[in-house]
């Protein structure tokens, strides 16, 4: 049986394949699963030519499979933001799952079957929030934002040819995360990343297209998704009457 594991998908002439900055931590990761055939690539995606080289892997094997998982959130004020984290924020939360998703999607719609599963999160859905509640994330959250949209409307694209695209949104999980981004969040109640992929996987059998692992009530999402149909749906070629001087 193929299996999945961790960042881009999964090859006929390997069960996994593994991607991410770090080599030394995927050879560890690698080497905790003998059952698995894990083949290793070390990528910066935060890079074009990391970028490049994960996105030809994916055009050129038959992927069952992407998880576009990989992650940086900067959380700090945008006026203290460096240009440079700014840049990598971007590029792994946006122009990567963009750009491999663009080429796994072709070989998947020619075989009929595939399955892209993007990792955003629930600030995504926190635009609204006053900075008291939750501060210092614009950058984060827009990314997160833009991974919700492309996936609904990648899946609503896909209708019917066989690859399914999903969004995974969890809270706060008990990885290395925050401490990667200087937080200490251990005081706070925290999922574990196991919960994470069982909901995942109970999501893909339910039909969601946003998993959120965190949310029992999930009419709450529809209602979100319902307001956000109707206030696209009533927008008018018409300036509102609220914005007319006269
Ligand atoms: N933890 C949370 O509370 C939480 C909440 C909501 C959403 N999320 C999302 O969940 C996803 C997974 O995060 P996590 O919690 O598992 O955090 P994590 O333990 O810090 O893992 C992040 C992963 O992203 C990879 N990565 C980061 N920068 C990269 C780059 N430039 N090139 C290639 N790979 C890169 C890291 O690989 P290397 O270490 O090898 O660089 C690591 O495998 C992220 O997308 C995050 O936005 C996390």
């Amino acid at each position: 049986m193929q299996r999945e594991v961790g960042h881009p998908g999964v090859f006929r002439d390997a069960d996994a394949v593994l991607a991410a900055g770090a080599a030394a931590v995927l050879g560890e990761l690698a080497a905790s699963l003998p059952d698995v055939d894990v083949r290793v690539v070390a990528a910066d995606l935060s890079t074009d030519n990391g970028v490049d080289a994960v996105a030809e892997l994916c055009a050129s094997k038959p992927l069952t499979m992407l998880v576009n998982n990989a992650g940086v959130a900067h959380y700090m004020p945008i006026a203290e933001l460096s240009a440079q984290q700014a840049r990598e924020l971007v590029h792994v939360k946006v122009v990567a799952p963009t750009m491999l998703t663009r080429a796994a999607v072709p070989g998947m719609l020619s075989r009929g079957t595939g399955t892209i599963i993007n990792v955003a999160g629930m600030i995504a859905f926190s635009g609204p929030a006053p900075a008291s509640l939750m501060p210092r994330r614009a950058v984060y959250a827009g990314t997160l934002a833009n991974i919700v949209a492309m996936s609904q409307t990648l899946s609503a694209e896909l209708e019917g040819t066989g690859v399914t695209v999903q969004v995974v949104c969890p809270g706060v999980v008990a990885t290395e995360f925050p401490t990667v981004q200087g937080m200490d969040l251990s005081a706070v109640p925290r999922m574990s990343a196991q919960d994470i992929v069982t909901a995942s996987l109970r999501g893909l059998e339910l039909g969601e297209v946003v998993a959120a692992p965190g949310v029992d009530d999930y009419t709450l999402l529809d209602t979100v998704f319902k307001a956000d149909l109707a206030a696209f749906g009533a927008q008018s070629p018409q300036l509102a009457q609220r914005y007319q001087i006269n």
